[in-house]
C-alpha cells in the first residue's frame, strides 16, 4: 500500500499574472475552496495520510494559515520550499528524506479529478508494489500535455507535448512510483528548456517494462488548471455539480470524517475555524 503522497504546488504561476504576483496559484479559488484542496482531497480519497506539500519560496506562511499541519483532517502534513521551478521530478530530490525509501504518489497542485469510480481507481493504484503507474485521460488537445501511446493496457511510448499527433491519451498529473524513484530522479539531466522532465523519469520505467497505465473513462473528469480560462471552466464545473447535487467536491473534513480519521469534535472545531460560511454550513450537515 502506498502511504506517502507529495503535492507539487510550487511554480511561479506566471501564466496567471497579475493574480499570482502576491498569492500562489494553488491558493486561488476554484469555486468555493482554494485549488490546493482538490489535489489534497485526491490523496485523502486514496487513503494517503502522510503528505508533503512542496510550495514555492516565500509562500509557506500563506499555506499554513489554511492548512496548518493536517491534524484537523487526521493526517500529517509537512511542507518544503522549492527555490525555482526546476521540473516535476525535483519533487523526488527535495522529498527524498520524506519518502524514506518507500513507494510514493505524486499529484500536481493544479490538477482536478472528479468521477464516480475515482476512489476505487485510486485505492487500486496505491496497491502498486514495483514500477510506476500513470492515469490517462482522453483529451482533444493532446499537444498541451504529456501523452501516451498505448496498445491494450500496455504503454508503447510517451512524449511531452508532441507537436505531431501520436495519441489523444494525456498523462494526467497523478503518478504512482516505487522506491527507486528518488535514485532515478537524481540521475536525470535537465532538458533543452532547462528542467528535469517527468517524461524522462517515466521513460526510465518504460525502458525496464515497469510502466503501467490506468484509464479514467468517460464517467470521470480531469481538468488541468494551467490558465485563467481553465480556472474558470473548472470553477463552473464544481459549481454546477455542487449546486445540482448538494454535495461538495473536496470537502476535506467530509473525506476525513468518512474515513474515520476525525470525529464530531473535530468537525465542530473546523466550523469554528472557517467561521460563518457555506463551507461551515455543509460541515454542520455532516453530523445531523
Ligand atoms: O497536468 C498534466 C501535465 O502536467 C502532464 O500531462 C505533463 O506531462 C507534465 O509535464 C505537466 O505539464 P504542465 O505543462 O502542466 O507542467 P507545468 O510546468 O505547468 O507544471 C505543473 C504544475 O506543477 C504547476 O502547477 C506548477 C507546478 N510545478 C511545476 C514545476 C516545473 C512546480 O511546483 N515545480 C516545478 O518545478
Amino acid at each position: 500500500m502506498i502511504k506517502k503522497g507529495i503535492i507539487l504546488a510550487g511554480g511561479k504561476g506566471t501564466r496567471m499574472s497579475p493574480l499570482t504576483k502576491a498569492v500562489n496559484k494553488q491558493l486561488l479559488p476554484i469555486h468555493d475552496k482554494p485549488l490546493i484542496f482538490y489535489p489534497l482531497s485526491i490523496l485523502m480519497l486514496a487513503g494517503i495520510k502522510d503528505i508533503l506539500i512542496i510550495v514555492n519560496q516565500g509562500q509557506l506562511s500563506q499555506y499554513k494559515k489554511i492548512i496548518p499541519d493536517g491534524k484537523n483532517f487526521g493526517i500529517k502534513i509537512n511542507y518544503i520550499e522549492q527555490k525555482n521551478p526546476n521540473g516535476l521530478p525535483e519533487a523526488f530530490i527535495l522529498g527524498e528524506k520524506f519518502i524514506k525509501n518507500q513507494n510514493v504518489c505524486l499529484i500536481l497542485g493544479d490538477n482536478f479529478f472528479y468521477g464516480q469510480n475515482l476512489s476505487k481507481i485510486l485505492r487500486n493504484c496505491t496497491k502498486l508494489k514495483n514500477g510506476a503507474k500513470v492515469l490517462l485521460h482522453r483529451v482533444n488537445n493532446p499537444e498541451r500535455f504529456g501523452v501516451a501511446k498505448v496498445f491494450g493496457k500496455k504503454i508503447r511510448s510517451i512524449k511531452e507535448k508532441p507537436k505531431k499527433f501520436i495519441s489523444d491519451l494525456a498523462i494526467t498529473g497523478l503518478y504512482f512510483f516505487d522506491r527507486k524513484v528518488c535514485n532515478y530522479a537524481k540521475k536525470l539531466k535537465p532538458s533543452k528548456r532547462g528542467e528535469l522532465e517527468i517524461v524522462d523519469l517515466l521513460n526510465r520505467y518504460l525502458k525496464n517494462k515497469k510502466l503501467s497505465a490506468e484509464l479514467i473513462g468517460r464517467g470521470g473528469a480531469w481538468l488541468d488548471t494551467g490558465s485563467i480560462e481553465d480556472f474558470y471552466k473548472t470553477s463552473a464545473f464544481v459549481s454546477a455539480i455542487e449546486n445540482r447535487q448538494g454535495f461538495k467536491i473536496a470537502c476535506l473534513e467530509e473525506i476525513a470524517f468518512n474515513n474515520k480519521w476525525i470525529d464530531k469534535k473535530q468537525l465542530i472545531r473546523a466550523i469554528k475555524f472557517y467561521g460563518n460560511c457555506s463551507y461551515s454550513d455543509y460541515i454542520k450537515n455532516l453530523f445531523k
